[in-house]
């Protein structure tokens, strides 16, 4: 009996793996955006954001996408949080690649991260404009996609599916690929360094964003050819981390123990923290452009 429960527990679990960047990822890169919003962000952030009882910002609602993926009249959002390349390509490019299964252009990660842009960016610029869309929407996409697209498995081979189907041990646990750069790394992280606390592990990283990335900070935060978003960039690197790191020695079956976890987490620390300086810069870039959102 016991052990039918644990097995049926690995199921959903593996099911439920299907996902992103965990709640924890998605809460610590917008956590990090916050603290760089310049002030016209924040405002334009608060007046977006929806009623909340306790008062949090945009971080308590960045999951949100993956909340509502499952509901049917939201199913069409689930192939946007990713993008896939075809077997064993380690670069990406945007014509070959952002499509859904139907061959749609546009339906990827980094397809939804232009369009939120877009919309946001035509009613900021023109406050006379007509709004077709709802912005309080296009702020959470965006804010998720952004995290997203730098989860290396986000963009990743096709015939696994992004690594969803390379089933594998963290320690003594069953899971799969995915799962464990979505969740694993950053829950073992928590537990070994940062005594189970969330608000620990993004001071840490704050602290780091201070001091040893703070002369990487301005190069992550520009984007070529003064645009506001540039989500290809993203989706590159993760590609190429993909190839160098997550697949790499983690083929089906292989059990992940210490030495896959010591030299993959500083990587997951720099994407987490890469997803928060470029999502602030990214909204920087939207509310920045005048006149702003007012009348909204
Ligand atoms: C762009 O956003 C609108 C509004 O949410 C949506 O209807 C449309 O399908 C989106 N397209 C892409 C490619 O993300
Ligand atoms: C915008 O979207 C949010 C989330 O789906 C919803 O709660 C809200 O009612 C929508 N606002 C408008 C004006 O439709
Ligand atoms: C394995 O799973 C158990 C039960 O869910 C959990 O308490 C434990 O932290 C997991 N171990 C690792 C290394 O993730
Ligand atoms: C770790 O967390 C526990 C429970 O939250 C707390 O009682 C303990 O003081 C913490 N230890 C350190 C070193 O912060
Ligand atoms: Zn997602």
């Amino acid at each position: 009996m016991r052990l039918w429960i644990v097995s049926v527990l690995v199921l959903t679990h593996l099911v439920l793996g299907a996902l992103c960047w965990g709640k924890d990822g998605h809460y610590t890169v917008c956590k990090l955006a916050e603290g760089f919003f310049e002030d016209d962000t924040i405002a334009a952030v608060k007046k977006l954001l929806p009623e909340s009882v306790d008062g949090g910002g945009l971080a308590d609602f960045c999951s949100w996408p993956d909340e509502i993926k499952k509901l049917s009249q939201w199913q069409w959002t689930s192939t946007l949080h990713y993008v896939n390349t075809p077997e064993y390509r380690c670069n990406y490019e945007y014509c070959r690649d952002c499509h859904d299964t139907h061959k749609h252009k546009d339906w990827c990660v980094t397809g939804a991260i232009f369009n939120y842009t877009n919309q946001l960016m035509s009613a900021s610029e023109n406050s006379q404009n007509i709004v077709h869309y709802n912005l309080t929407e296009a702020l959470l996409f965006l804010s998720h996609y952004m995290g997203d697209v730098h989860q290396p498995l986000h963009t990743a081979f096709l015939g696994d599916l992004g690594g969803n189907t390379i089933i594998v041990n963290w320690y003594h646990n069953k899971s799969n690929l995915h799962h464990v750069w979505d969740n694993m790394i950053i829950d073992s992280a928590l537990e070994t360094y940062y005594n189970s606390s969330l608000p620990h592990m993004i001071q840490a990283l704050q602290a780091k964003l201070k001091n040893g990335w703070s002369n990487d900070v301005p190069s992550w935060k520009s984007c070529h050819f003064h645009q506001k978003a540039c989500p290809n960039l993203y989706a590159s690197e993760s590609i190429d981390l993909a190839c160098k790191y997550a697949y790499r020695n983690a083929t089906p079956g292989t059990t992940l123990g210490d030495e896959y976890f010591l030299s993959r987490l500083p990587v997951v620390e720099k994407r987490l923290a890469q997803g928060g300086i470029r999502l602030a810069a990214t909204l920087n870039r939207i509310f920045s452009a005048k006149p702003k959102l007012a009348g909204l």
